[in-house]
């Protein structure tokens, strides 16, 4: 079941998969993260995204994002950057606020990626038109995707517009959530649960428009080999920075 601004309602928790007969409970899926874990949340630091927002009456807007990465610990930040005509601007430059949710490397989320690159008209529901299930966030207006594995809902901080047409965002975490298989239990993420994407770049896309995106989740532990001072002055995260000179 959905409300009038297309939103699936967690109360009664039916999706577009009511109609196979299969209620999902999306609070029994995702789990909410407390802020001391936001850091360890946005990890990878920065992969493929798909942004929420809306607009002055409420209406959702869904659109994609390759160049999208938490840019400080704490508070946890995001950071992007978007054409000023397009909807997401708009729609954050009049609300505040945004929700950048972290689709998997599936191929069925992927093709929903790309419907939400395409240029629909300001107010369409981008997330009906690809089928992507939007459920409310916890703190802000633009919805969570369901189909995605973890959710930071952010405040604006500070926007800059530069080269003329080109806004760049910043929001703070005010709060995240992901789907309870993709974290341990001291809220790490596992990475091949959650199975983040890079996207090639519009470059990459083949004459007919197909896409290519990477895999962004093969972990490799990689130890300090250099010796020097400068090895043991790396600080905690979040403390202040080692004094110089
Ligand atoms: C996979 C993919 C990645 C994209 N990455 C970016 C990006 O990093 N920056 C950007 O400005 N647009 C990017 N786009 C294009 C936007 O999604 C597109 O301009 C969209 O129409 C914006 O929608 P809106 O008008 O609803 O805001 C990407 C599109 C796709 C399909």
């Amino acid at each position: 079941m959905r409300d009038n601004a297309g939103i699936a309602k967690t109360s009664l928790l039916h999706t577009d998969r009511e109609m196979d007969n299969v209620a999902i409970n999306w609070d029994e899926i995702k789990v909410d993260v407390p802020e001391k874990n936001y850091d360890k949340l946005a990890s990878p630091v920065g992969t493929l995204v798909m942004i929420t927002t809306v607009d002055r009456e409420g209406r959702i807007n869904g659109a994609s994002f390759a160049t999208c990465f938490r840019n400080n610990h704490i508070p946890t930040c995001y950071e992007f950057s978007v054409d000023m005509h397009k909807d997401t601007a708009a729609n954050v430059l009049a609300t505040g606020e945004f929700t950048v949710n972290i689709p998997p490397f599936d191929r069925s989320v992927l093709e929903k990626v790309c419907i939400l690159g395409l240029p629909f008209a300001p107010g369409v529901n981008e997330l009906e038109k690809a089928g992507l299930t939007a459920i409310p966030s916890r703190v802000v207006k633009p919805p969570r995707i369901a189909e995605c594995g973890s959710h930071f809902e952010c405040r604006v901080e500070w926007t800059k517009q530069w080269l003329e047409t080109r806004l760049t965002v910043v929001g703070r975490v005010v709060a995240a959530s992901v789907n309870r298989d993709c974290i341990d239990s001291e809220g790490y993420v596992i990475h091949d649960k959650l199975r983040p994407a890079h996207y090639c770049g519009h470059a990459y896309n083949t004459k007919d428009g197909a896409a290519k995106f990477v895999a962004a989740y093969e972990v490799m532990e990689v130890p300090m080999v250099y010796t020097g001072p400068e090895a043991k002055m790396m600080t905690a995260v979040g403390a202040p920075p080692p004094k110089r000179g």
